[in-house]
């Protein structure tokens, strides 16, 4: 594991000159796609997102399971991760994201899927307004923090980290699961070129946002290698810090312990 200081503070979308900047493109970009997300999403990933939020879910069922565990899934958007996080067990769900139209989406699904869960099984999600960077939370108030495609577009990666950290209790858990690069192999190649020719303008077509989805694979081509995220976490002071990959190196799941 590289123990290298990571030369990118945070996203930097097209045109963005500051910290504020690229937070008010990220969180225009998303506000603007928000109608066509989710069709996207799964059409685009050929339904694999779901199978990767799932294995985050079932990878942290041990907290899940403890009715009395806080968790906050952080840019939980429409809240697909929120909403498996939930499937897997009894703890308090909370998701928080700061594109407005995200959220109306999330809450949608969560009152549709409580509503046509038979035995109450599945309960509504509350889902808040909240920049990453500025959490209107405690100290100390969550034993889970995740989230789900959404730090890589945080403008500052480390602040981010630190905020997290701030809201987690001692031993509280953090999970991030991103896109990653994958290895220089034939289907690394093929992949990149789906990700940076076929996936750029389809997503631009059908959601008429090209500069989103040329934001997309631009974003995870300045984006931290896993070893680098992984040494960001423990230079901020997580420990246990872990990661595992997926699918060809495509995506990566972090973990670690506050
Ligand atoms: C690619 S979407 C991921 C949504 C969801 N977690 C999922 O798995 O589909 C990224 C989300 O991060 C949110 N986001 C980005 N920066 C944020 C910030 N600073 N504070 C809160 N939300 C942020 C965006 O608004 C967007 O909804």
């Amino acid at each position: 594991m590289s123990n290298a200081a990571p030369p990118v503070k945070g996203t930097l979308p097209e045109g963005a000159t500051t910290e504020a900047d690229a937070s008010r493109k990220v969180r225009e970009m998303f506000s603007q796609i928000a109608p066509r997300y989710d069709f996207l999403n799964h059409f685009l990933s050929v339904e694999i997102d779901r199978t990767w939020r799932k294995r985050t879910a079932r990878q942290l069922c041990p907290i899940l399971q403890r009715s009395e565990a806080i968790v906050l899934d952080l840019c939980c958007g429409t809240g697909d991760l929120s909403l498996s996080l939930a499937r897997e067990g009894k703890a308090r769900i909370f998701g928080a994201d700061f594109a407005h139209p995200m959220l109306v989406r999330a809450k949608q699904k969560s009152e549709a899927q409580a509503a046509a869960s038979s035995n109450g099984a599945q309960r509504m999600l509350p889902f808040l307004e909240a920049d990453a960077l500025r959490l209107p939370f405690a100290d100390n108030s969550f034993d889970l923090v995740t989230t789900a495609f959404g730090f890589r577009n945080l403008s500052n990666y480390e602040a981010g980290l630190r905020e997290i950290r701030r809201v987690l209790k001692p031993g509280g858990t953090i999970a991030i699961l991103e896109f990653t690069e994958p290895p220089d192999t034939l289907s690394g190649k093929l992949y990149r070129v789906y990700f940076r020719e076929i996936l750029s303008r389809v997503g631009g077509l059908i959601s008429g946002n090209y500069a989103a989805y040329t934001y997309l694979p631009k974003s995870v081509s300045r984006f931290f290698l896993p070893t680098e995220l992984a040494a960001l976490m423990t230079q901020v002071g997580y420990v246990s810090v872990d990661f595992r990959t997926w699918t060809f190196g495509t995506v990566a799941l972090h973990t670690a312990t506050r």
